[in-house]
């Protein structure tokens, strides 16, 4: 791994920001094509790939399982699969970037297999939890040796005699339940898998596109049940990757907050478990409109068009949180230009992501000018009404959203506004400077 040298990135106030921001492939969608393509036998093919540092770490762990995977055009990818129980062991560590969703996904699709690997990780990712998904999947007999804490960098050993179970996730992360159900494809007979929580579903989606048998049955409390029989084998797919509505969010706010802009994002993921934000975003009176809603590749798409809007501050509901998990940190600066409070609860998780993200916004916001109060499990910020006063450099902590979003509130602040570290920002949306700049975006 190279050693890190951060790259500071200043956003200045802007004047208004007009056109079509097109988006890059959703990142959740394109790390779970590339591994299920590597759990099956034949030729799979995937057009829309993110080809951001995260999912390219997957592709990589991915080809040392085994998988033959090629690029053929931009966006445009091949992956020759070995089945499920098909697998090699990888010769070297596994390293995995940045990335929490590849880590903890293709543990659960290795863990049924009777091969080892050692996972480890930048040093955002060697400091996230992964015992989340260890523990259960010892359940299935794999077993694991990590670092005191269950922190990379750890070995998985896969086993030979792989038994289905029966198992509620009580955290509410997709990326535990995806580990499970992708576990799950190696174990004889049903597993089967509840959670209260509606976290994203795209690996049962996709699941059913690459031939298993998922069904998924509503529970009393709100949560679901999902049963994956094992020991199956998969039909190569085509998947035609949606654009990613977690990075549509930078430019969406961007329009919202700075004065006079239209933007348009064309196809984006419009999942029901993804769109959070933009619920909360009309709750906070923004002017978005959603058209030309259509399906495609087993997926809702459609296109945005956002317009300057006075925001004013909201309570949003905790139980909103699972479909929105990524966009908190920009939520907080639409927020912090509303007039009024707006209040944050329920958001735990947000201390595990790439960095402390509650931590990480209310020290941002206040460096900003913004009063905030951090709470153990969310915060209420104070919004000014447009007028952030900014003069600040923030922390970003190797979080590639926390990066994002400061800049976004740079573009409407009264004074720039200094990331401390850019880099982080390719591994999901390398593009987001040319991409804000082609709308207007001042930068330097
Ligand atoms: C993801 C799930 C979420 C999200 C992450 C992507 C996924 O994480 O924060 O960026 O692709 O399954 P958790 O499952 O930890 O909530």
């Amino acid at each position: 791994m190279s050693p890190f040298s951060p790259v500071p990135f200043t956003a200045h106030r802007s004047g208004s920001l007009l056109g079509v921001a097109a988006i890059p492939g959703d990142k959740s969608i394109s790390h779970r094509a590339l591994i299920l393509g590597a759990l099956t036998v034949g030729e799979t093919r995937i057009s829309g790939l993110l080809e951001a540092e995260d999912v390219l770490q997957t592709a990589q762990a991915m080809r040392q399982f085994g998988a033959e995977i090629s690029q053929t055009a931009p966006g445009d990818w091949q992956v020759w699969g070995r089945g499920v129980g098909g697998w090699r062991a990888p010769d070297a560590e596994l390293d995995f970037g940045n990335s929490g969703t590849g880590a903890r996904l293709a543990m659960g699709a290795m863990a049924t297999t009777p091969i080892s690997a050692v996972f480890t990780g930048d040093e955002s990712l060697r400091r996230r939890p992964m015992k989340r998904v260890l523990e259960p999947l010892t359940k299935f007999g794999a077993t694991y040796e990590a670092r005191d804490g269950g922190l990379m960098p750890l070995t998985v050993y896969g086993t030979d005699r792989p038994i289905c179970i029966d198992y509620e996730v009580t955290v509410a992360s997709a990326q535990v339940k995806s580990a499970l159900l992708l576990a799950a494809l190696g174990a004889p007979g049903v597993t089967r898998i509840t959670q209260e929580a509606l976290t994203r579903d795209h690996t049962e989606r996709m699941l059913q596109a690459f031939g298993a048998e998922v069904s998924i049955e509503p529970l009393d409390n709100g949560g679901e049940r999902i049963c994956v029989m094992g020991e199956v084998e998969l039909w190569p797919a085509r998947i035609a990757v949606p654009r990613d509505p977690s990075s549509a969010a930078f430019p969406l706010v961007a329009a919202l907050i700075v004065p006079e802009s239209e933007v348009s994002i064309p196809d984006v993921l419009l999942n029901p478990r993804r769109i959070g934000l933009i619920d909360t975003l009309l709750e906070m009176g923004a002017d978005i409109s959603i058209v030309n809603r259509r399906e495609s590749g087993g997926e809702e798409i459609g296109d945005l068009i956002a317009r300057h809007s006075q925001l004013h501050g909201v309570v949003v509901p905790p139980e909103r949180a699972p479909s929105m998990i990524d966009e908190y940190p920009i939520l907080a600066i639409a927020a912090a230009n509303a007039s009024g409070r707006t209040v944050m609860r329920g958001l735990e998780e947000l201390r595990v992501k790439e960095s402390d993200r509650l931590s990480a916004i209310a020290n941002g916001l206040r460096a900003c000018g913004i009063q905030v109060d951090e709470l153990e499990d969310g915060m209420i910020i104070h919004g000014c009404a447009g007028e952030v006063p900014g003069n600040a450099t923030i922390a970003t902590h190797m979080d590639h959203r926390i990066a994002m979003s400061f800049l976004i509130a740079g573009l409407a602040s009264r004074a720039p506004i200094t990331a401390d570290d850019s880099s982080m920002i390719s591994t999901s949306f390398p593009e987001f400077e040319t991409i804000m700049r082609s709308i207007g975006a001042k930068f330097s």
